[in-house]
């Protein structure tokens, strides 16, 4: 990696993003965090090939393939936390992309962005802990290939992203996260229902940046962000809305009266 990439916040969000080792992956983003140096804003960086670093496993598959499994014996619960650092493995990646891909947002941006990476990564590795003292590993199980492809489709709309990862797909992971812990607390894991706790306060932050500069660019832009949403959603083929909703933590992350009253037409 290039040595100058240190001084520079959005290169060097580039080169964690392209570190294939993910508890590498992790350390250097929150490293960054700390280091915190200063965007430029102007830069107009290449894309390089082969995003984002992963490493060779676990093996992705098609969503529908990744077996349901119960998660009263400990494989199974391996399994479900499994699939929970996955999500934190891309969460990572997709902070880290917000960083570099998009030029010309103000500082505060790149600062939001910066934080959100480094409690991804913090997240990965309690759960990665915890994983590893159940006798699992990141990697040894199938994992779904369906959460880069979002970033992939946004690729060319700083917007799109706001409205489609922060507060589409990381908010969806605030509704599911209460009937998760629910489960993991009859199957016995109090420290997993801990560790759901701190990601589930740092996520509600995360929908809330998405949030602040959706709003901030449909300003900008002069479009209301409340008839636009629906049709980013149908433009980009992004997840619909779906219920059970968590209702408290959206009203905390942000979201108006409205998409609020929104969220109860599509539910039923
Ligand atoms: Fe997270
Ligand atoms: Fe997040």
């Amino acid at each position: 990696m290039q040595e100058r990439t240190a001084d520079e916040l959005r290169q060097a969000a580039l080169a964690v993003l392209r570190e294939s080792d993910p508890a590498a992956k992790a350390a250097l983003a929150r490293a960054l965090q700390a280091r915190a140096p200063a965007p430029d804003p102007s830069l107009q960086l290449a894309r390089p090939e082969g995003l984002p670093g992963r490493p060779d496993r676990p093996r992705l598959v098609p969503t529908l393939q990744v077996p349901k499994r119960s998660p009263f014996t400990t494989e199974g619960r391996a399994a479900l936390l499994h699939a929970i650092a996955h999500i934190e493995f891309n969460a990572i990646n997709l902070a880290l992309d917000a960083i570099w891909r998009f030029p010309g947002m103000p500082a505060d941006y790149y600062a939001d962005w910066l934080q959100v990476a480094g409690e991804e990564a913090l997240h990965f590795t309690l759960l990665h802990e915890h994983l590893q003292s159940l006798g699992f590993r990141y990697g040894d199980f199938d994992a779904h290939d369906g959460l880069w492809t979002m970033a992939e489709r946004t690729a060319g709309d700083v917007l799109a992203r706001m409205a489609l990862v922060p507060r589409t797909l990381e908010a969806r992971g605030l509704d599911a996260t209460p009937p998760l812990q629910a489960k993991l607390a009859r199957a016995g894991d109090a420290r997993a229902v801990e560790i759901l706790d701190v990601i589930l306060r740092d996520e509600i932050g995360h929908v809330r940046i998405g949030n602040r500069w959706y709003r901030h660019l449909c300003r900008e832009r002069g479009v209301d962000p409340i008839t636009l949403y629906p049709e980013l959603v149908q433009r980009y083929e992004a997840p619909r809305l779906r219920p059970p909703f968590n209702r408290e933590a959206r009203e905390l992350a942000g979201f108006s009266e409205e998409e609020l009253a929104y969220l109860g037409q599509s539910g039923s």
